[in-house]
């Protein structure tokens, strides 16, 4: 080789980038600079590079648009794994969790990081009830909203304006006050979850009753009528239950990092929860379980032709998406589906429900299953194409089933904000790649 090639070589080694990866570490080689990331370690699942200091280093940023590939935070609340449909709730399997505990257990296990004993489980119990009241001042606010309001909106709203009322519960620090400012939230939301729907059927306002269960007072507060008794059905409440459990948590979904990072700020942590009511509000997350029975709906007054609505979700010129089908994570069924796909059996059994929207279900979930295009994009049911059937089965209005799925995921919001705040996590603050027009003077509006 000439003296020159080599010399070339050298050159094109020096110039090159590159990323070596190790065990436990990965080695950028950028710019003729060499630097190296640690590999953060995991209990289960993904392990991360621990790219913190890049910027500093190397004057690079990540792009990640969605975050498909980045590690917000250090957790040890929930784990899922999409690729094989399994989530654990603190290290417990979800299918032992739902059929051995119940929503308030999970809410405990989910805070506190342990199941409770009996006595820690009385506690957390009496101290929830301590605050089974709203000031009635929050009627008022209530009031103003006209009836037609969506209650998801209504539910964010009041849910921020409860801090008004609780301003001790806004600058927590300690864990002891965390703890306090989740019990209060715990107990208040299930009141705003279960007025907003009263807002929208014009039903009197109740308050809660400490002789009932979480799920049970949910239950009477939002469903009981003023002319007749109200009469609590086993079945209802256990179908409640295993929803809520289920909606518990799922690690660092869009609602859960909006409430992170809302709270990265400090603010409290009830606009926190309602900015995480918001983002669940969409129909690209928990939205979808209303967006599911609406599709149905349409299905079934176009004529019920299924296989015309497959096509169609599938032809890339129309923008319609099978709702309750596909999942950013689990690209096996959703476990959870699975799960409440049986208690929807069970409950549509028990109480001999024939509906055409739910055979419409039953089918577009059969041909979905079966369709190449379906199946090579791992798009399964999730979990919203099995609880939307499952509030119709109950009698719960479509514009409700997102303010369910909220009260589901309280647990799963609140343990993420105290996460977040005892872990020191700093304000979230992301990068972002500048493309727009380069630097340039202000013209006067007669000149442009
Ligand atoms: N119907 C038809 N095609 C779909 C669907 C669907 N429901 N979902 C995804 N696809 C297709 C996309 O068109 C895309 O096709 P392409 O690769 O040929 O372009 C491919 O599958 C991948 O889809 P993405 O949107 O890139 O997947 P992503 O992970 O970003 O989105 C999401 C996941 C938002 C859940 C999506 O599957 C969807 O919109 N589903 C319907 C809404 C829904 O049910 N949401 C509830 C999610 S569960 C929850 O939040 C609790």
């Amino acid at each position: 080789m000439s003296e020159l090639s080599l010399f070339a070589l050298f050159y094109v080694y020096l110039n090159q980038n590159y990323i070596i990866m190790s065990d436990n570490k990965v080695i950028l080689n950028y710019d003729g600079n060499s630097y190296e990331y640690p590999i953060v370690d995991s209990t289960l699942g993904d392990r991360g590079i621990d790219i913190s200091k890049l910027r500093d280093q190397t004057g690079l940023i990540t792009l990640d648009l969605g975050y498909k590939n980045t590690g917000a935070t250090l957790s040890d609340i929930t784990y899922l794994d999409g690729d094989k449909g399994e989530l654990y709730y603190r290290g417990y399997p979800i299918e032992q969790i739902a059929e051995k505990s119940n929503f308030t257990e999970v809410m405990y296990l989910l805070l506190h990081g342990e199941l409770p004993t009996e006595n820690q489980f009385t506690s957390f119990d009496n101290n929830i009830k301590k605050y089974n009241f709203v000031a009635d001042e929050m009627k008022k606010i209530l009031d103003v909203f006209p009836r037609s309001a969506h209650p998801m909106g209504v539910l964010s709203s009041l849910t921020s304006a409860l801090t008004a009322f609780n301003p001790k519960a806004v600058n927590v620090n300690s864990k002891e006050e965390m703890d306090h400012a989740a019990e209060l939230m715990l107990a208040k939301f299930s009141h705003l979850c279960a007025w907003t729907y009263r807002k929208t059927q014009g039903l009197p306002i109740n308050h809660g009753d400490n002789s009932l269960s979480y799920v049970e007072n949910f239950y009477r507060m939002a469903f009981r009528l003023p002319n007749e008794e109200f009469v609590m059905d086993p079945v209802v409440v256990n179908a409640l239950d295993k929803l809520l459990i289920l909606h518990a948590d799922h690690e660092q979904n869009c609602s859960t990092s909006t409430v992170r990072m809302v709270g990265s700020a400090h603010t409290g942590l009830f606009a926190s929860i309602s900015a995480g009511v918001s983002a669940l509000w969409g129909p690209l997350h928990g939205g979808a379980n209303q967006a599911v029975i609406e599709m149905l709906e349409m299905i079934e007054a176009d004529g019920g032709d299924v296989n015309k609505w497959v096509e169609k979700a599938k032809n890339k010129e129309d923008n319609f998406r099978l709702m309750g089908f596909g999942h950013r994570v689990y690209k096996n069924f959703d476990p959870r589906a699975k799960i409440i796909k049986k208690a929807a059996d069970d409950i549509l059994n028990a109480l001999g429900i024939q509906d055409k929207a739910l055979d419409i279900a039953m089918q577009l979930e059969k041909v979905a299953l079966e369709d190449d295009y379906f199946v090579s994009k791992k798009l399964y049911p999730n979990v919203d194409f099995y609880s939307g059937i499952i509030y119709r089965a109950l009698g719960i209005p479509t514009e409700m089933f997102t303010v369910m799925f909220a009260l589901g995921r309280l647990p799963g919001w609140i343990s993420q904000w105290k996460e977040m705040r005892l872990h020191g996590d700093p304000i979230g603050r992301p990068r972002q790649v500048y493309q727009g027009a380069g630097v340039r003077d202000y013209v006067a509006m007669t000149n442009r």
